[in-house]
């Protein structure tokens, strides 16, 4: 079998759009087994579809979800290689107006999300010859923002656990790597509702700020993910990569 995940299950969440379809994609391309882990069941089965994969429904804010969709991969796959923990929304709030109901759901389902699938997950993962979790977070986890208040404050949370899991794996000697993927503004369907809204200028306003003058694509960070997902980056964990056409080198 060839392939830089060549014989490797994946299970990807968030994988009916965006980056977490173009990860599943390229994992399959490179010769993994991929499930597609999502609540929007029409998508993830298209894309199941596409990959030869498997559609799982998952509900990354429920536990019972995550326990239950982890004894499946166990029972049908006995075992997991690779996981990224992707799903995740992105609604606009201020720290002047935001919603105390909005912040814990946002949180639930952008951090609380990522603790759950690394604490199910870990526990097929350290079993794995070589396990890798992926965590996407985001460039609004490392610096202010003034219109993501509660996504940044979670994302900044993804970022800190990534390192914890890593630690955690390390002294445990579990062969499990674990670190997290920072996009910038990247053309998937979560910018949606901001094109909605303020029509061309969404685009055009993230282009200005961005030094490569555009925005990325969703398969320039699964690239990303697919690499640190992949044994060519065994000696790699804790760390976090950033994929932002230089917004925060600046
Ligand atoms: N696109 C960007 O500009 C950007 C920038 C920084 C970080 N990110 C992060 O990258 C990740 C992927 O984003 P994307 O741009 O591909 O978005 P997207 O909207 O295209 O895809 C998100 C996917 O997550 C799924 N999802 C949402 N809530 C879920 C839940 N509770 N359980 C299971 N699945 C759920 C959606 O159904 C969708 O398929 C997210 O974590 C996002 O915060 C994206």
């Amino acid at each position: 079998m060839t392939g830089r995940v060549a014989g490797k299950t994946a299970l990807v969440t968030g994988a009916a759009s965006g980056i977490g379809r173009a990860a599943a994609q390229l994992f399959a391309a490179e010769g993994a087994r991929v499930i597609i882990a999502d609540i929007n069941a029409d998508a993830a089965a298209a894309v199941a579809a596409e990959t030869g994969g498997e559609f799982v429904a998952l509900d990354v804010s429920s536990e019972a979800a995550w326990s239950a969709a982890v004894n499946h991969v166990g029972e049908r796959y006995q075992g997991l290689d690779i996981l990224v923990n992707n799903a995740g929304i992105s609604p606009h709030d201020t720290i002047e107006d935001f919603d105390l109901e909005q912040w814990r759901h946002i949180h639930s389902v952008v951090v609380e999300s990522v603790a759950l699938g690394c604490k199910h997950g870990l526990s097929l993962l350290r079993h794995s010859p070589a396990g890798a979790i992926v965590n996407l977070s985001s460039v609004a986890g490392m610096i202010g923002t003034t219109n993501y208040a509660s996504y940044g404050a979670a994302k900044a949370g993804v970022r800190n656990l990534t390192k914890s899991v890593a630690m955690y794996c390390a002294q445990r000697k579990y062969p499990v790597r674990a670190n997290s993927v920072h996009p910038g503004s990247i053309d998937t369907p979560i910018l949606d509702a901001d094109k909605a809204r303020y029509g061309g200028r969404a685009v055009t306003m993230r282009e200005k700020s961005i030094p490569l003058g555009r925005l990325g694509q969703a398969v320039e960070v699964a690239n990303a993910v697919l690499f640190l997902a992949s044994d060519e980056a065994s000696f790699i964990t804790g760390t976090e990569l950033v994929v932002d056409g230089g917004f925060t080198a600046r």
